[in-house]
């Protein structure tokens, strides 16, 4: 959506401060011996308490109220009964609905101890992030997003998973601009325009450039052995850098 009014602003606000909050409160439980359906629980009661509704359910009745992919498996990893293990790369992502807006966001967490590329992927892939917002402004191409993202990949020897990428947001999960991809589109003529709302969301990894359906018929993994990271945050455009809706609540 494009956001045209301060009421649009605080309602993505309020229902992004929400996922975040929900993220960071699972953050403090994930640990060598928790489950990803307790990690999930905790999750869900924190968006109830808001009122909030999960959108992986709302929106595609997924198996779960977040999203939890641990080391092979990229994103829309099913919270169950796997127990978190020391050596765990776990990608945690929350996205939710409030009054009728969306707010999403994500992030990829190690339990100790990790190699140090793993450490490095997951350094790499905030940078990428960081380097995209600084390309993602109002009249700047889409592609530019891609662009920054796959610059920073391939300088740290990283590789980009090509069929997942950001996407607009506000009104529905997802919605216009559909699909910016992990890496520089030169066909895509679309073009950033001032209060749009979406997110950036790097996939990074290790060697995977795709993804398959896992047999649940949901999670999407790369090849085994592969790790990924990726962190997302839900943003407004404008004319100079992104307004981050994702973030703590102002006190
Ligand atoms: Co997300
Ligand atoms: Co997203």
């Amino acid at each position: 959506m494009t956001i045209d009014n301060e009421n649009d602003l605080a309602k993505l606000r309020e229902i992004s401060q929400i996922v975040f909050e929900t993220l960071h409160l699972m953050r403090r439980h994930l640990r060598a011996g928790v489950t990803t359906a307790e990690l999930d629980k905790i999750g869900a009661e924190h968006l109830a308490r808001y009122g909030a509704r999960s959108a992986p359910i709302l929106m595609y009745d997924f198996p779960g109220h977040t999203c939890i992919s641990v080391n092979n498996e990229a994103a829309h990893g099913i919270p169950g009964n796997r127990v978190v293990e020391p050596g765990d790369v776990v990608n945690i992502d929350v996205s939710a609905e409030l009054g009728g807006y969306f707010g999403d966001t994500g992030a990829t967490f190690t339990i100790d101890p990790v190699p140090p590329r793993i450490e490095y992927l997951c350094q790499v892939t905030k940078k990428s992030l960081k380097a995209a917002m600084k390309a993602a402004r109002a009249g700047a191409r889409v592609n530019q997003i891609g662009q920054a993202i796959e610059r920073t990949a391939r300088q740290a020897g990283f590789k980009t998973i090509r069929d997942l990428g950001s996407h607009g947001i506000g009104r529905s999960l997802h919605e216009d601009p559909h699909f910016i991809p992990n890496f520089h589109d030169q066909k895509d003529r679309r073009i950033l325009e001032e209060g749009q709302v979406i997110t950036i969301e790097p996939f990074l990894s290790t060697g995977s450039e795709s993804t398959t359906t896992a047999a649940d018929g949901w999670t999407l993994l790369t090849e085994p052995g592969n790790y990924s990271a990726q962190y997302e945050y839900t943003m407004v455009i404008t004319r100079s850098h992104p307004i981050v809706l994702t973030t703590r609540r102002a006190a």
